[in-house]
């Protein structure tokens, strides 16, 4: 594999709403091409699992944004065989799983729509991109962190079919799951991260859409391996 270090910083841009696939697509592809994986959403549900816990007020914009500011939040490779796909360490402690909670589902977009956390967030996000080629998935990689970004793809399905995905994931690991209550989630986060006024979600205007209905992992993977070929002029190999 090519020293990532020596080559120019280059990202994949891989945005789209809630429960699209885009952590399992991008983990898989990044795989693929030999990139970092970095999952954005893993950070804005760090500040808010910190909020609920430390008991910050999440309709405080300026304690909100202090606390994001202060907050070490530290992406890392999964520590621990159970699953993960990373670990996230804040402040010292191994939240990964404790940031997928209901109660977080329930209050993340609503500390993402307040303009100085997202700012405190996309100066760390853009800080990722010196270290090398990497697939960042979120709501406005492609639209705000990096519009230059030489691929972006925006994933989409309808919400019944990502409520079932995001059901099927929590029973797999065994986790309770109710579909019609995940369902009402994933709608209401659509429609306050599409609402905000701060970096709303939506599709750059140069990225490739893929709905990702009735597609397997692999084939959405390789239709973006295939992008990135010509888009990035990466020699790839054949599976
Ligand atoms: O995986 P899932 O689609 O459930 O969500 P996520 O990617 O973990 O993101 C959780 C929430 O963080 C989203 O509903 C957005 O409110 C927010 N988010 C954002 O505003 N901007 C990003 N770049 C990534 C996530």
């Amino acid at each position: 594999m090519p020293d990532l270090l020596t080559l120019p910083p280059s990202v994949i841009a891989i945005d789209g709403p809630a429960a699209s696939g885009k952590s399992t697509v991008g983990e898989n592809l990044a795989g693929r091409l030999g990139f970092l994986y970095f999952d954005t959403g893993a950070m804005y549900r760090a500040v808010t699992h910190a909020a609920l816990t430390r008991g910050t007020p999440i309709d405080d914009a300026a304690a909100m944004a202090v606390l994001a500011n202060a907050l070490d939040i530290d992406i890392l490779p999964a520590t621990v065989p159970d699953g993960r796909q990373y670990t996230v360490v804040v402040d010292g402690d191994d939240v990964t799983w404790a940031m997928r909670s209901a109660e977080v589902d329930a209050h993340v977009s609503a500390v993402s729509a307040i303009a100085p956390v997202r700012e405190a967030m996309v100066r760390q996000q853009r800080r990722v991109a010196d270290k090398g080629r990497v697939v960042m998935v979120g709501r406005d990689i492609g639209t705000v962190v990096f519009p230059e970004a030489p691929l972006k793809v925006y994933l989409d399905a309808s919400p019944e079919e990502r409520a079932r995905r995001r059901y099927r994931e929590l029973l797999d690991r065994r986790q309770p799951a109710d579909y019609e209550a995940i369902l009402e989630n994933v709608r209401l986060r659509d429609a306050v991260d599409s609402e905000r006024e701060a970096s709303p979600l939506r599709a750059a205007p140069d990225a490739v859409p893929i709905n990702t209905e009735g597609l397997s992992v692999e084939e959405v993977v390789a239709v973006i391996v295939q992008l990135a070929g010509q888009r990035l002029g990466l020699a790839l190999q054949p599976e």
